[in-house]
C-alpha cells in the first residue's frame, strides 16, 4: 500500500447504513420451504458490501463471515429484511454487522432471525489494499460495537497465529518422520 493511496476523510456510522429488502421465493427455499442458510449468507454478504463501499467510496473484497447465528426459520414468502453498519474501520479493513429479520405477510409479525459479522478489505482497481477512512461512532449502542470490533479482531488475529503455529508443528513432525530410516 503506498502513501498516494491513503484517505484521510473520517465518517460516521449513519452514512454507513444500509438496508435490503427481499421476498422469500420457491427457488430460495429447501425441501421444507424454509430460506436455504447459504442463500441468507448471501444476502448478508451483499448488504455487508453495501456498507462497506458507502465507508470506504473504493472496491471492497470480503476477507471473513466471522461470525453468523441463524436464530429462527425463515419462511417461503416471508419479507426479508436486512440492515448493515460499519462497527469499525482498521487500517484497510472494516468490520461490518448485519442484523436480519423476516416479517409474516399475513400477521404482519417481525421476528430477528440472524445476525453476523463481516470483515471487508478495500482495494483498488488493480485489487492494491486501499486505506480507508476513519470511522466516527457517535451514539453509546455505536461506540459499544465499536469496543467489541476490536476485541473481535485481537481474537481473530490470535487464532489465526494458534492456526499457524499449529500448521508449522505438524510440518515439522512429518517433516521429521520422512528422514527416520
Ligand atoms: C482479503 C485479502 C485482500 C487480504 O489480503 P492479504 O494480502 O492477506 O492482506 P493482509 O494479511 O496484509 O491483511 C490486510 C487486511 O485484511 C485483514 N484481513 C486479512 N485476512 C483476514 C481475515 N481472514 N479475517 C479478517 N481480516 C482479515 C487484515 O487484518 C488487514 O486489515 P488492516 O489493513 O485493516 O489491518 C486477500 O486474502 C484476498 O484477496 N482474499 C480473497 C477475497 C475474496 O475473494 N473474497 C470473496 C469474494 S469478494
Amino acid at each position: 500500500m503506498s502513501s498516494t493511496q491513503t484517505n484521510p476523510i473520517a465518517r460516521s456510522v449513519a452514512s454507513t447504513q444500509s438496508e435490503m429488502t427481499e421476498i422469500i421465493l420457491p427457488n430460495d427455499t429447501n425441501t421444507l420451504g424454509n430460506l436455504l442458510g447459504g442463500r441468507l449468507m448471501h444476502f448478508i454478504d451483499l448488504t455487508g458490501a453495501m456498507a462497506a463501499y458507502r465507508h470506504s467510496r473504493t472496491n471492497v473484497v470480503t476477507a471473513a463471515m466471522d461470525h453468523i447465528d441463524f436464530i429462527r426459520p425463515v419462511h417461503l414468502g416471508d419479507l426479508l429484511t436486512l440492515r448493515s453498519s460499519v462497527n469499525r474501520a482498521f487500517t484497510t479493513s472494516m468490520e461490518v454487522g448485519v442484523k436480519v429479520w423476516a416479517e409474516n405477510t399475513r400477521t404482519g409479525s417481525v421476528v430477528h432471525v440472524a445476525s453476523a459479522y463481516l470483515v471487508f478489505v478495500a482495494t483498488d482497481d488493480q485489487g492494491h489494499r486501499q486505506q480507508v477512512p476513519r470511522l466516527i461512532p457517535e451514539t453509546p449502542d455505536e461506540h459499544r460495537r465499536y469496543e467489541d470490533a476490536l476485541r473481535r479482531r485481537e481474537h481473530r488475529e490470535a487464532e489465526s497465529a494458534r492456526r499457524k503455529e499449529g500448521k508449522l508443528a505438524t510440518a515439522a513432525m512429518e517433516d521429521a518422520a520422512a528422514v527416520r530410516p
